[in-house]
This record gives C-alpha cells, sequence and structure tokens, in this order.
C-alpha cells in the first residue's frame, strides 16, 4: 500500500519531507546522505515471525549468532538494524565488518566509524557516518497522541512553550522535543555510560528542522550538539552529532 505523501502544510516543521519507496520487506527503503551521516532506511516484515534463514544468511557471523538467540519483533528489528548498517557501509565505501553491542545496548562500529540505529515495526533506520563524534537517531510517530508523554519527557520550560502552541500543533512539538532526546541519549551515552533523564536535556525545535540543544548538566554541557528533524511519512527522523567539547 502506498502512504500518503505529506508536503509542508502549514502545522508542520517544514524541514525536509523524505518518503520511503513502497514497502517490500527485507529491502533498502531510502538512501540518504543527511548532515550527521549516511542514513539507510531497512523495510521489514509484517509481524513477529521467525526470520527466515536465507535472510539471517545475509548477515555477518557474529551477528547472526546473537540474532539466532533473539525472539519476536526483537528478532526482527535486530535483524533490519544491522542489514541497514551494511547497505550503509557500502554506501560509504568501507568494508562490512560485525557490529555487536556493548552491555548497555550500544551498537559497537569498526574503528573510524560512528553510527546509531533505530527501528519501528515495519522500518529500521541506521545512520553511520566517519570520524569518533558521537551520532545518534531516533524515529518517532506522529500520528497518535499519547497522553501522559509530554509531561514524562519534557521540562516545566518545554511544557511551557508547547502549550503556547495552537493544538494542532503541541503533539508534533512533543514528537520532536522527544525524538531529538533519544537521539541526544544515543549519540552521548557511550562516552558517558551513565544514564541521562529527559530532565537533563531542553530541545528548542527550529522551523526549519535544525534543533536546538540546551544542557541542564555539567556533563552533558561537556558536549557540542549539532541536533536535526524530518519527517518520512507520518513519522519523525531525529539525528544528532555530539562532539566532546
Ligand atoms: C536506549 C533508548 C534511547 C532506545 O530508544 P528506543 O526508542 O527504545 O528504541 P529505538 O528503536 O529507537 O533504538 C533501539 C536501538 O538503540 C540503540 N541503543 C540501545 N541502547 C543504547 C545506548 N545506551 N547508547 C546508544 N545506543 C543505544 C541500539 O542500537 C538499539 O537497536 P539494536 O538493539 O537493534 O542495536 C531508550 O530505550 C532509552 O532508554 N531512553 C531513555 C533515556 C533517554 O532517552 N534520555 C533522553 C535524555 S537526553
Amino acid at each position: 500500500m502506498r502512504r500518503r505523501i505529506r508536503t509542508r502544510e502549514a502545522p508542520r516543521y517544514a524541514g525536509p519531507v523524505i518518503q520511503p519507496t513502497p514497502a517490500l520487506p527485507w529491502t533498502t527503503a531510502f538512501v540518504y546522505a543527511l548532515p550527521h551521516g549516511v542514513a539507510v532506511g531497512y523495510h521489514l516484515p509484517e509481524g513477529p515471525d521467525p526470520v527466515d534463514p536465507e535472510i539471517l544468511a545475509r548477515l555477518t557471523g557474529a551477528e547472526r549468532t546473537h540474532a539466532e538467540a533473539l525472539r519476536g519483533y526483537r528478532q526482527v528489528q535486530f535483524v533490519g538494524g544491522r542489514l541497514a548498517l551494511a547497505v550503509a557501509f557500502g554506501e560509504l565505501g568501507t568494508r562490512r565488518a560485525p557490529v555487536l553491542t556493548d552491555e548497555h545496548g550500544a551498537p559497537i562500529l569498526p574503528e573510524g566509524l560512528v553510527g546509531s540505529i533505530t527501528h519501528k515495526q515495519d522500518l529500521a533506520v541506521a545512520l553511520v557516518a566517519r570520524g569518533r563524534v558521537g551520532v545518534g537517531v531516533d524515529l518517532e510517530e506522529t500520528t497518535r497522541p499519547r497522553p501522559g508523554v509530554a509531561e514524562r519527557v519534557l521540562t516545566p520550560r518545554e511544557l511551557e512553550a508547547v502549550r503556547t502552541l495552537v493544538p494542532s500543533r503541541q503533539w508534533v512539538d512533543t514528537v520532536v522535543r522527544f525524538s531529538v532526546k533519544e537521539s541526544v541519549y544515543k549519540a552521548i551515552h557511550p562516552t558517558l555510560q551513565r544514564y541521562v533523564g529527559f530532565g537533563e536535556v531542553e530541545v528548542w525545535p527550529g522551523t526549519d528542522g535544525v534543533d536546538r540543544i540546551e544542557a541542564l548538566v555539567p556533563d552533558v554541557a561537556a558536549f557540542t550538539f549539532e541536533a536535526r528533524h524530518a519527517w518520512i511519512g507520518e513519522r519523525i527522523l531525529s539525528t544528532v552529532r555530539a562532539e566532546p567539547k
């Protein structure tokens, strides 16, 4: 089924609108050279059925061993994320290497590369860049407002700012802030090695898709952040680059 293509409507942020191609499971949905790295979307099959051995065979040996121990959506999403990473390696012209997971769940990229992963039931996205500066990627739904999320993930100042918006924009603004915070977390956690709460960072979305990060605690303020968001169909894709000052 083709998704309705959204254009830049007035109540939405006017960031770049990027659209995946129609879905065929286990194929590349999109490849975009974004400011923080190459982003690859990978279509996932519907449902949590075990991943076919021929798809598992596309993984590197160590990844396959890890994937074989997983079940349900977790297995599908892990495999999709690794296959998206593999496409991104190809786009960067680097050799494919197994990407395993550290003790906190972060992907361990080969020397000289940094990367991050996000997934929903039907799509995995990997972001890969050259260098050592942390990157994060996150994908969030905008369609169904979820009660209580704003209060859980926004600071009092952010909540106040969101509540000044017209009702139709409040949920999208909340989702952008939420997604960027998750990307911030993925970008800095491998360096900080501690849990960072949603109240420790503020996100100020820009109408051009360039977002400002304000760190409220010293160890997070020790990074220089760049953050962006864009639409993929009905979802927000955020990316963050976090460089120690
Ligand atoms: C870890 C977390 C960010 C993952 O986000 P999510 O929306 O649950 O799931 P996503 O599909 O977007 O991302 C999952 C991927 O995140 C990555 N990830 C998990 N833990 C991670 C970590 N500590 N550091 C970096 N990346 C991590 C993994 O690659 C994982 O995919 P994989 O297991 O297939 O490799 C989230 O569960 C979490 O704990 N958030 C709370 C902390 C937070 O966001 N604070 C914001 C303050 S700045």
